[in-house]
């Protein structure tokens, strides 16, 4: 007999075929977002799931199922999975790094490029039929070429958008948990590693690229958005709760930074409404992987990893190895 899965949310349907040809399986193309109990239902004999990150796998979901051995979740980030319970109950995780690296950094440009030149503010003008004339000082942005970027979390996401500022002729500190090597800094233009502290002070344009976790959470708040010069621009592409929401409306409010450039927010989708009554921020809804090809490979990535695990063999973007011992 095939082993069950659940595909917690909808998918694109090669996939489906794909993963069926190994399991049972069951899946959800009407896209419900499952509520924790749901999901707790959803997966009652299922040995595996292909998820995403609306989807909560926590010690108090993992105890309700005692048949679960794989959890595939289709994000690089894996903020919704509790590695050590799932270890504890040798349940095996993994995510789908390296082949959003890409996407995602092209994604950090065009939000940083909207947000510095004031693009969606400008646009929602004209759209309104506010266009009378050009004038001297209409949407006076920042300069991007010859600026000093910041990135925040020099991963592979990170150094794909450091590699990048080269054609802009611009100068790239970084702040990471650990020093990358110099080859590795040399091939991220040359980016130079300063404390959070000064980077903050330096950078016209400061870039969120690190995961979250209880260690990351509101790495961005009121103390750091006063550090920052009133010029610069702000962009997260990580994850929500890494910003304090709240700080940064008053901060982006008083005009202590000049801009901002969101892809999460703090309890997505579900985000902070004051965003919208301010100009100087572009928001967009947690697409910075979301070009056709790279979504493919996220959900095939993720299909790989379960089918691997649920064959007993080692997942290729196992998170949590101790859960083989
Ligand atoms: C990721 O891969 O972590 C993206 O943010 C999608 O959740």
């Amino acid at each position: 007999m095939k082993p069950s899965i659940l595909i917690a949310r909808a998918i694109f349907p090669e996939v489906i075929s794909r993963l069926s040809s190994h399991f049972e399986v069951e899946s959800n193309q009407d896209d419900r977002v499952f509520t924790p109990q749901e999901l707790v239902q959803k997966m009652q004999g299922k040995s595996g799931v292909l998820c995403t990150a609306s989807a909560r796998f926590n010690a108090e979901v993992l105890e309700q199922l005692p048949e679960l051995k794989a959890i595939a979740n289709m994000a690089v980030g894996y903020d919704n999975l509790d590695l050590p319970a799932c270890t504890a109950r040798r349940i095996l995780a993994s995510n789908t790094p390296d082949v959003l690296n890409e996407t995602t950094a092209d994604f950090g440009w065009a939000l940083l490029m909207a947000t510095a030149r004031r693009v969606t503010e400008s646009e929602h003008w004209l759209r309104a039929g506010k266009w009378d004339k050009w004038r001297y000082d209409y949407f006076l942005g920042s300069d991007i070429h010859g600026s000093t970027l910041g990135i925040i979390g020099m991963g592979r996401i990170g150094q794909a958008i450091a590699r990048r500022s080269m054609g802009f002729d611009m100068h790239v500190i970084y702040h990471n948990r650990t020093r990358l090597t110099p080859e590795q800094e040399a091939h991220a233009n040359n980016a130079q590693y300063v404390t959070k502290e000064e980077l903050l002070a330096r950078a016209d344009h400061v870039m969120l690229v690190l995961p979250y976790s209880s260690g990351t959470h509101h790495t961005i708040s009121e103390d750091e958005l006063a550090m920052m010069k009133p010029t610069a621009t702000l962009v997260n592409l990580a994850r929500g709760g890494i910003v304090n929401d709240v700080a940064l409306i008053d901060a982006l409010r008083h005009k202590t930074i000049a801009a901002a450039g969101l892809d999460v927010f703090e309890n997505e989708p579900k985000f902070h409404s004051d965003f919208l009554t301010l100009n100087n921020v572009v928001l967009t809804p947690h697409i910075a992987s979301a070009t056709e090809p790279t979504r493919r490979a996220m959900a095939n990535c993720a299909a790989d990893n379960l089918i691997a695990a649920l064959q007993n063999r080692r997942p290729p973007n196992l998170l949590n190895p101790a859960a083989l011992i």
